[in-house]
């Protein structure tokens, strides 16, 4: 089923109601989260919220509530929905204001959680990978608004998902604005030359990715070496395997950018390893335990 709660009220989704005069509606002046469970429990919560506070902050919006208050909104709406697996989205707006600027006549912060049942991403992209369009439309630019602020502001995504559904693709590729790889519309980007992991640096202007650090984690366990670095597009296209991340997709196979396959175009042998990792390490980390898991730096990428 699925549920909404509007500042801590539970009711069918379609019955939640937002003010029009929002700040979120009127301006798009909002941050959000997406998490989703493993076995019921929400995965990574303490890194969810943690960067949910970080682009709140960004915007001088004030989170309220506490880390164990949002838990406890979230189990909340988890038990109503009785779900199988959950997807999560927690939207937090500066609040009720008069379509104006003048933010002292704001109030709030309006918090939205939406949880739905999780619908998985078809089983062939794990399985043979996805096809990536590299998009003709850039990353906004960090001194613009910062991809590291979880903005509801999603038109740069949108037009790039745009151009990359019109290319028959899963999923686009943004550069940034010097030309450097950036990320997906919803993924983080690695790559794997000769054994190394390469993945875009936070100053490259991107979002801080919580499927991006867990698996900076597991490739520091596995001892399988990483370098976060600036990359250019002719390095993925020549790379032996490419993979990106995301909360929903986890960890999914790239077999091919627009024409052009990557290494064989399938697949490849360390994707599958840290796809095998990632699965062993999601269940273990979801609810209340992982609540105090080490937040996600805030990652001011310009000053
Ligand atoms: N997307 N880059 C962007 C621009 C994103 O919106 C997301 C998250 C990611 C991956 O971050 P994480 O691993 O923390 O999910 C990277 C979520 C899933 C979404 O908008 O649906």
């Amino acid at each position: 089923m699925t549920f909404a709660s509007v500042n801590g009220t539970i009711v069918p989704a379609e019955e939640a109601r937002v003010s029009v005069l929002d700040n979120g509606f009127a301006f798009g002046d909002s941050v959000y989260e997406v998490m989703r469970t493993y076995g019921g429990l929400a995965f990574e919560p303490g890194r969810h919220f943690g960067r949910l506070r970080a682009s709140a902050g960004r915007l001088g919006i004030e989170l309220l509530a506490s880390d164990g208050e949002l838990m406890r909104q979230v189990d909340a709406l988890l038990a109503r929905a009785e779900n199988g697996e959950s997807y999560v989205r927690i939207i937090v707006t500066r609040g009720v204001g008069d379509c104006s600027y003048d933010f002292t006549r704001v109030t709030g912060p309006t918090v939205v959680m939406i949880l739905k049942p999780l619908t998985p991403y078809p089983a062939r992209h794990y399985q043979e990978g996805i096809r990536v369009a590299a998009v003709g439309v850039r990353r906004n630019h960090p001194r613009a608004l910062d991809p590291a602020i979880k903005s509801s502001n999603l038109l740069n995504n949108i037009l790039a998902v745009r151009e990359a559904q019109a290319r028959g693709c899963d999923e686009p590729l943004l550069l940034n604005h010097e030309g450097h790889l950036a990320e997906g519309a919803s993924t983080n980007l690695f790559i794997v030359v000769e054994g190394t992991f390469l993945t875009p640096p936070l100053s490259a202007g991107i979002l801080p990715g919580i499927t991006r650090a867990v698996v900076l984690e597991l490739l520091a366990g596995l001892r399988m070496p990483c370098h976060e670095k600036p990359l250019q597009l002719d390095t993925l296209l020549a790379a032996d395997e490419a993979f990106m991340t995301s909360t929903t997709r986890e960890v999914v196979p790239v077999r091919q950018v627009d024409d052009s396959p990557i290494g064989d175009g399938r697949p490849g042998p360390y994707t599958c390893r840290l796809m095998d990792a990632f699965h062993a390490y999601a269940p273990a980390h979801c609810g209340q335990a992982a609540l105090t898991a080490a937040a996600i730096p805030s990652a001011r990428t310009s000053d």
